[in-house]
């Protein structure tokens, strides 16, 4: 392996950077390898000045930074650009160009980083010739056939503290708080944080709710003199009856923008007389410096994508498994998105600690239970 290129694709997460940095060490010092970097996406095949070269200095004191020194587009999809032909704004197929683009930088492997999306992607650009191997990234960790994505436990902490912060001001003014979470379609961020944080609800879009048992919980607490509660919901929940929430609508190229459904449970909490806020996290999930365990994961998969580069395993992914760092293949990684098991212990000891997550009324505390 003499040439390597890495790419940054969809949205960032925490930890991208640490993965550049690791890849690069690894292929400069234990290869001997040169590493080109490309911008903003499979944008960067395509677009003038999209390739950067990356040494030891270009990758000093990134590890502990977030976003990504690449830059990221996650509008990106290759088989999918939106250009403008003849004044008019029209979708094509750039594959061939980004095959054609590896050839020209004479990239003998490409690291790619990224979610569901990207990862898809890369598969397909695999099956056209491009030595590709996925890195999992993603802040929603529901990528199948691993156990960890690198920018989740960064989210979770963000989001624990978000819920820690709302647990003094809820108390002091008897208030409920609404706190909005993300994570598209997996509900691992809020049941995370949920937990950790201490929340009396936990809304996940794996449990259609029903508004009467989220009710039923907060009126339990009242009753029993806690004059607050915390519901943390992710952007992907939805009610038993109901639809998913979204802020804006998919086309081509873009996928539909979930949001709003912290507000429509905010604003039903108020309607049956308890005051209530909406507090939304957004981006705020994305951003920050990664945690320490991000950092480990990160830096073990960039060192570890590059050792596949190097023995020509293209095609595979890097992959957490039992603690340890494996590879498995990008079809398989990519065949099933990864959702919270319901079945899981971690939801029945939040079901069995009181914790609603809105199919069921909450249960009776025990007749010698204080409270
Ligand atoms: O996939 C990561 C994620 O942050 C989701 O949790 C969220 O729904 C989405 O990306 C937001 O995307 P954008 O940055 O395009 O608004």
């Amino acid at each position: 392996m003499k040439r390597l290129g890495i790419l940054t694709g969809g949205g960032d997460a925490p930890g991208l950077n640490a993965v550049i940095r690791a890849a690069v060490k690894t292929a400069i010092y234990d290869y001997g390898c040169e590493v080109v970097g490309i911008r903003d996406g499979y944008d960067g095949f395509i677009d003038d000045g999209g390739v950067i070269p990356l040494g030891i200095e270009e990758v000093r004191g990134i590890l502990v930074r977030g976003g990504t020194i690449l830059g990221a587009a996650n509008r990106g999809n290759p088989y999918a650009r939106k250009v403008i032909r003849d004044g008019k704004e029209v979708t094509i197929d750039v594959s061939d160009e980004i095959i054609k683009g590896i050839e020209r930088l004479n990239l003998d492997a490409l690291l790619v980083l990224g979610g569901d999306g990207t990862l898809h992607s890369a598969h397909e650009l695999y099956l056209k010739g491009a030595p590709i191997i996925g890195v999992p990234k993603t802040i929603d960790n529901d990528i199948g056939g691993t156990e960890a994505t690198f920018g989740f436990d960064t989210a979770v902490t963000t989001a624990t503290e978000a819920i820690d912060k709302l647990h003094t001001t809820a108390e002091a003014h008897h208030r409920v708080m609404v706190l909005e979470l993300m994570g598209r379609n997996a509900g691992f961020i809020t049941l995370h944080a949920g937990i950790s944080g201490g929340a009396d609800v936990i809304l996940i879009p794996e449990i259609p709710f029903k508004f009467e048992a989220v009710m039923a919980k907060v009126r339990q607490r009242v009753e029993r003199g806690y004059l607050f509660s915390i519901v943390a919901v992710s952007e992907g929940a939805k009610p038993v009856s109901g639809e998913q929430v979204f802020s804006r609508e998919g086309d081509d190229v873009y996928v539909p923008r979930l949001g709003g459904i912290g507000q429509v449970v905010g604003e039903h909490i108020e309607k049956q007389g308890f005051e209530t806020r909406v507090t939304v996290l957004g981006h705020v999930q994305r951003g920050g410096t990664p945690t320490p365990f991000d950092r480990w994961l990160a830096t073990r998969y960039g060192a570890a994508a590059v050792r596949l580069a190097a023995q020509g395993k293209f095609d595979r992914m890097v992959s957490l498994q039992c603690g340890k760092i494996v590879d498995i293949s990008l079809a398989e990684a990519i065949a099933i998105t990864k959702r919270v098991d319901i079945k899981d212990d971690a939801v029945i000891t939040a079901r069995g600690m009181g914790i609603v997550f809105g199919d069921e009324t909450p249960p009776q505390p025990s007749p010698n239970s204080n409270k």
